[in-house]
C-alpha cells in the first residue's frame, strides 16, 4: 500500500505531485491528453514511489517529457506551440521521450540513458510537418500569443461569431469563437485546408469559411453579413456603453437605426446609456497605454491617500500585452483583509471633486464570504465595483487647446484573500464581439448583468468543471462535492490546483 500522501490524484489541488528526488537532475513531466487523466495519475503514483520527481504542470524545470499514444509529429508541435509561443524563454528544451523511455526507467528504478528508440523527434530535425498540428481540446491548455500567424482566417470567423452573438444564437458563437482561437494558437500560417486536418472545434461550417478565405482571399457569406443593415446596426447600437445585444436587438425591430433616432428618444434611456451617448465619440475610439499610465496615475494617488497601503493592479487586456483596448480595468486590495471595506466610495468622492469623473455607476458587492459556495451557483461576480467614465486631461506637453477626453474605466474592489482569483478572471481574455458587443463591457444591460467571461476565462472554467469537477470563478475555487475552497496566493497556484501548465498573462489571448 502506497503512503496515502501519494494516492491523491494527479492535479488535484494539494497533492504536491513531486517527492524528495532520488534523481535530482531529472524531473518528469507527463503530457496528459492522450494519457488519459487516471493512467496518468498511476503513472505519477509509481514514479514518486521510485523516488522519481514528477511536476504536475509543465515549467522551465522539467527535464523529461513523457508522452504515450503520440506521434513525434505531435510531440514536436506540442513542444513547438510552447517554444513558438515563447512561453519559457531561454530555458533548454526537455527530451520528448515516449512512455519507453519510463517504463525502462521504472523497471531499473532510476532514469535509464536517453537512446534514439526512446525520442519522439521527427525524422528530420527543423523539417516543417505540414498539415499535421495537434492541438489540445482546451485553449487554457496552450499558449495563445497577442499575435499569431493567422488573422486572415480569425477576422472572418470572429466576425461571425459576433453576428452569432447579435442573433443570440449562443452555439454558433461559441463554435466559431473556439475555431478562431485553435488559429490563433497555431504556430504557423494556415496555407491549405487539408492543414486543419485533426484540429479540434472545426466544423463543416469554420472549415468552409476558411477554405473560401483560402481559395479566393474573402467569403462571401462573411462579407454579405459585414454590409447587412442588421450586423452595422447592432454592431451600431452594442457598441454604447450600457447598450447590450438585447437592447440593441429591441431597438433594431421598433426600427431605430441611427444614433440621433437614439438621442430623440431620450427619455427611454437609462443614465448609463445616456452617458454613452454623450461621449460615444471618444468612448469608440480605443484607449493608449500613455492615458492607461495616466489613470493609473490618479486613481493611485487617490486610493493611497484614502488607504495607504491599499494597492492598485491593472488588469484587463492591458495586463496581457494589448496596446489599446476599450476600456481600462483596475483591481484594488489591501493586505490586510476587510480594511478594504468601504473604501471605493471615499476614492470615488476625490476623483469627482478632482473633476476627473463624467459618469459613475456603483455596484454593491455582497456575499463577500469566501466560504460561501452559493456564489459559484452564480454566473456573475459578487464584488463592489463602479463603472466610470473618466476625463482624462490632455497629455502634458499636448498642444496648446489640447483637449480633454472621456475614457471608460472600471474599479473593483477585491478582499486579499480572494485576490489571485478576481486577477485570473479580471485579465480575460476578453472576447472580441462576444454575446455583449464591445464598448459595453459586460454590464450592458445595467444593473448587475450575468458575468460571460471571456474567451480564455470561459475555457478555464469549463476545463475545471468538465475535467477536474471543480468551479472556478473570479471569487475562487471549490470543490462541490468535498465542499471545500482552495486558497490561492497566486495565479501560479491556481494553475496547479488545476493541474494546468502555468500561462502568463500576455499568453492568454484566446
Ligand atoms: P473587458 O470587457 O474590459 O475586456 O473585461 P478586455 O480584455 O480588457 O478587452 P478591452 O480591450 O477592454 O476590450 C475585462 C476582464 O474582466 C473580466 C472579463 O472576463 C474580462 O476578461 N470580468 C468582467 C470578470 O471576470 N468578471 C466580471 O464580472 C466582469
Ligand atoms: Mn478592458
Amino acid at each position: 500500500m502506497l503512503p496515502k500522501r501519494r494516492r491523491a490524484p494527479v492535479g488535484s489541488p494539494g497533492c504536491p505531485a513531486s517527492s524528495g528526488a532520488r534523481f535530482p537532475g531529472v524531473a518528469i513531466y507527463l503530457a496528459e491528453p492522450r494519457m488519459g487523466r487516471s493512467r496518468r495519475a498511476f503513472l505519477t503514483r509509481l514514479a514518486l514511489s521510485k523516488g522519481f520527481r514528477v511536476l504536475d504542470a509543465y515549467s522551465p524545470e522539467v527535464t523529461h517529457v513523457v508522452m504515450e499514444k503520440t506521434s513525434a509529429e505531435e510531440a514536436s508541435c506540442w513542444q513547438e506551440l510552447r517554444v513558438a509561443a515563447g512561453s519559457i524563454p531561454g530555458h533548454t528544451s526537455p527530451a520528448m521521450l515516449d512512455i519507453s523511455w519510463f517504463t525502462d526507467s521504472m523497471a531499473a528504478g532510476e532514469p535509464v540513458a536517453v537512446e534514439p528508440r526512446h525520442r519522439l523527434e521527427v525524422a528530420m530535425p527543423g523539417k516543417e510537418v505540414p498539415g499535421l498540428v495537434w492541438m489540445p481540446q482546451y485553449a487554457c491548455q496552450c499558449p495563445t500569443p497577442l499575435t499569431h500567424h493567422n488573422p486572415n482566417l480569425t477576422e472572418p470567423l470572429e466576425m461571425l461569431a459576433e453576428a452569432a452573438g447579435f442573433e443570440g444564437s449562443e452555439g454558433r458563437f461559441l463554435s466559431f469563437r473556439r475555431a478562431a482561437s485553435v488559429l490563433k494558437a497555431l504556430p504557423s500560417q494556415v496555407t491549405a485546408p487539408n492543414q486543419l486536418q485533426g484540429l479540434p472545434h472545426f466544423g463543416e461550417h469554420s472549415y468552409r469559411v476558411v477554405q473560401e478565405v483560402l481559395a479566393r482571399g474573402v467569403c462571401e457569406e462573411v462579407e454579405r453579413i459585414r454590409c447587412s443593415e442588421r450586423y452595422q446596426t447592432m454592431k451600431l447600437f452594442t457598441g454604447i456603453f450600457g447598450v447590450g445585444v438585447k437592447t440593441a436587438d429591441r431597438w433594431y425591430r421598433e426600427g431605430l437605426r441611427t444614433l440621433n433616432s437614439l438621442q430623440e428618444q431620450s427619455q427611454r434611456l437609462t443614465q448609463q446609456q445616456k452617458a454613452g451617448l454623450r461621449h460615444y465619440q471618444d468612448l469608440s475610439a480605443p484607449v493608449q497605454w500613455p492615458e492607461v499610465e495616466a489613470l493609473q496615475q490618479v486613481v493611485e494617488a487617490a486610493v493611497g491617500h484614502i488607504l495607504p497601503g491599499a494597492t492598485i493592479t491593472l488588469v484587463g487586456g492591458f495586463r496581457r500585452g494589448k496596446l489599446q483596448g476599450h476600456d481600462v480595468d483596475f483591481l484594488i486590495t489591501h493586505p490586510q483583509e476587510g480594511r478594504e471595506a468601504g473604501l471605493l466610495p471615499r476614492v470615488m468622492h476625490r476623483l469627482e471633486s478632482q473633476g476627473l469623473v463624467l459618469y459613475h455607476q456603483h455596484h454593491h458587492g455582497h456575499c463577500a464570504d469566501a466560504t460561501c459556495p452559493s456564489r459559484h451557483n452564480h454566473a456573475m461576480d459578487s464584488f463592489e465595483m463602479t463603472f466610470c467614465v473618466f476625463c482624462l486631461p490632455p497629455p502634458p506637453g499636448a498642444a496648446v487647446g489640447g483637449t480633454q477626453r472621456a475614457v471608460r474605466v472600471d474599479l473593483v474592489v477585491v478582499p486579499v484573500s480572494q485576490f489571485p482569483y478576481a486577477l485570473l478572471g479580471w485579465t480575460g481574455s476578453k472576447v472580441k464581439g462576444m454575446l455583449l458587443g464591445p464598448g459595453q463591457g459586460l454590464w450592458s444591460v445595467a444593473p448587475i448583468q450575468p458575468c460571460f467571461p471571456q474567451h480564455f476565462q470561459r475555457e478555464l472554467r469549463r476545463f475545471s468543471r468538465k475535467e477536474r469537477g471543480l468551479w472556478l470563478n473570479s471569487h475562487g475555487l471549490f470543490d462541490p462535492q468535498q465542499k471545500k475552497h482552495f486558497h490561492a496566493a497566486s495565479e501560479e497556484d491556481i494553475f496547479r490546483h488545476l493541474g494546468l501548465e502555468y500561462l502568463p498573462p500576455e499568453q492568454r489571448n484566446a
